[in-house]
């Protein structure tokens, strides 16, 4: 009986701690683009999904600029009108979807993506 209720006991401390643990890493679930040891960004796995999400449904190829769909994003995207990597913020594919326009926005987490690569050196990785 006693061990059983030290495995218990064990047991029920492992849930508290592991909900707790689950919380804090939802919450730190926005990477922070000033983090040099921020975990590397990948384009192809983490930026494009957002543009297939809320982007191509207008910047497609042939209709509105920069065309986003997953093939021709990087190329499209691959110019000083878009990315500037020595002056990140200042990136009108980071600025544009910023929640002070009436254009489509980027949520918090997105925007920090999009910034953390054009910080990382705009790879297309
Ligand atoms: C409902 C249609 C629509 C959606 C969805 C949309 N956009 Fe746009 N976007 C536009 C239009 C129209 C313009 C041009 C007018 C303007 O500059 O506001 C534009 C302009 C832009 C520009 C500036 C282009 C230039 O060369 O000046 C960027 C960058 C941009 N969008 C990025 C995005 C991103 C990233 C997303 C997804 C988060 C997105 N857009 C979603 C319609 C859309």
């Amino acid at each position: 009986m006693k061990a059983l209720k030290i495995i218990f006991s064990i047991a029920l401390i492992g849930l508290i701690f592991g909900g707790c643990a689950y919380n804090f890493i939802v919450e730190e679930d926005i990477i922070d683009p000033g983090d040099p040891d921020a975990p590397e960004v990948s384009f192809s796995s983490q930026i494009v999904p957002i543009f297939s999400s809320k982007c191509t449904s207008c910047h497609y190829t042939g209709n509105q600029m920069p065309d986003l769909t997953p093939d021709n994003a990087y190329n499209s995207l691959n110019s000083s009108r878009y990315v500037n990597t020595s002056s990140p913020e200042s990136s009108l594919i980071y600025t544009k979807p910023s929640p002070t326009g009436s254009h489509v926005q980027y949520s918090e987490a997105e925007a920090a993506l999009v910034l953390t690569w054009i910080t990382q050196g705009a790879q297309n990785n």
